[in-house]
């Protein structure tokens, strides 16, 4: 007989025994990064350990995604694990002995740690095969970092056969202690638009101004009336962010360059809010280029919905949280400014995407994106045992 309560109580000590064997996997990761729908080397590691483990496996799912299926022995629910397995196109500068061999590309996200964690999941729930009732479907996805990884695997049909109940994903997070979660129901991250603006100006000789219609200086005063949006168009009780990324023009220093083109992000919780914002930067940007006699083209696509929980998933998952970790490791989020395309899966069946905190036991703790970026590894476990002890309170087991 199982006992489904003590089941979910010693998957911390399972997780803990697979540690080793999961920052060799994660490290091995990092130190071979590879940028969206590129992951061919991560995605053979992983669908080599996923068979295994005796698992149905799909590769070249979303292009570069890869899908196991584990099969209980009887019929019933289907949940879908998700981890993100892409890194991000930059250098890294830490000096850590698994840092990135790959010049340009670092796993500066984590990602390389949610990919271990995945596999450990698996391990964990493949040992319990013979007890599931229903499926867990572990989806391993590409180009998390607003390329569309989930929507290409959603189009090649990662949501049905078998058709998926609900979904559950992580990140780890090195804003928070080792043994922490924070999620909540209802929106958790925001939705993002990237923003592309290019400003046209009319080239020309350096020392001759009079003569051109400088477009880095239009593109100066365009960046700074931007800045203006969320702090005068937005109220003050709604989110949002524009920030500018990418600043690119001109070939040489004595040379007023005829284009400027200026790259950035819009993240908003609200769709309304979404609209405003969008329409101002449209109207300011033209506005402010006209009055030097330039031209603004602005060009908005969507990247992220925001990113919702349905709350029943997200109650069972802060509930397997204080089981596993204790009463007061669920910390309260308002949530959180970034977006994340788990949004897509969200939107499509009920689940709950959550952070595991992952704050480095020692010096500082590098935001994500940084060229220095690194988590703790202490994390990997505990997000294995959250990940399986949802699946397994979600499935039951079998008496
Ligand atoms: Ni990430």
């Amino acid at each position: 007989m199982h006992d489904a309560a003590h089941d979910i109580l010693t998957l911390r000590a399972e997780a803990e025994a697979l540690k080793p064997e999961a920052v060799a996997v994660r490290r091995d990761l990092h130190a071979h990064p590879e940028v969206g729908f590129e992951e061919t080397r991560t995605a053979r590691i992983v669908a080599d350990a996923l068979r295994e483990l005796g698992l149905t496996v799909d590769t070249q799912v979303g292009r570069t995604g890869v899908v196991g299926v584990l099969d209980g022995t009887e019929s019933g629910p289907t949940v879908l694990i998700r981890a993100d397995m892409d890194a991000l196109p930059m250098d890294e500068l830490s000096t850590t002995p698994y840092a990135s061999t790959r010049p340009g590309v670092m796993h500066a996200c984590g990602h390389d740690g949610h990919t271990a964690v995945g596999l450990m999941a698996a391990k964990l729930l493949a040992s319990r095969a013979g007890a599931l009732r229903g499926a867990v479907k572990f989806v391993f996805q590409p180009a998390e970092e607003t390329l569309g990884g989930a929507r290409a695997m959603i189009h090649d049909g990662v949501l049905e056969d078998p058709e998926v109940d609900v979904a559950f994903g992580l990140h780890l997070w090195t804003g928070s202690p080792v043994g922490t979660v924070s999620t909540k129901a209802g929106a958790l991250m925001a939705g993002a638009d990237t923003l592309e603006i290019r400003i046209k100006g009319r080239g020309g000789h350096a020392a001759m101004p009079h003569h051109t219609v400088d477009s880095i200086v239009v593109a100066a005063h365009v960046i700074s009336a931007l800045q203006t949006v969320v702090s005068r168009n937005v109220s003050p009780l709604d989110s949002a962010v524009v920030s500018f990324g990418q600043v690119e023009g001109g070939t040489a220093v004595n040379i007023i360059p005829e284009t400027v083109r200026i790259g950035g992000t819009v993240c908003t919780f609200h769709n309304d809010v979404r609209l405003e914002v969008v329409k101002r930067i449209r109207d300011v940007a033209q506005g402010v280029a006209e009055s030097f006699g330039a031209e603004a083209d602005v060009a908005v696509a969507p990247v992220c919905e925001p990113t919702v929980n349905d709350a029943d998933a997200a109650g069972l998952l802060m509930g397997v949280a204080r089981e596993l970790l204790g009463e007061s490791a669920v910390l309260p989020t308002a949530g959180v400014m970034g977006s994340e395309d788990m949004s897509f899966f969200l939107n499509r069946v009920p689940g709950c995407f959550f952070f595991v905190g992952a704050e480095p036991a020692s010096g500082p703790a590098y935001s994500h994106h940084s060229p220095y970026f690194d988590f703790n590894e202490d994390a990997m476990p505990v997000g294995a045992a959250l990940m399986a002890g949802a699946a397994l309170r979600y499935l039951g087991l079998r008496a």
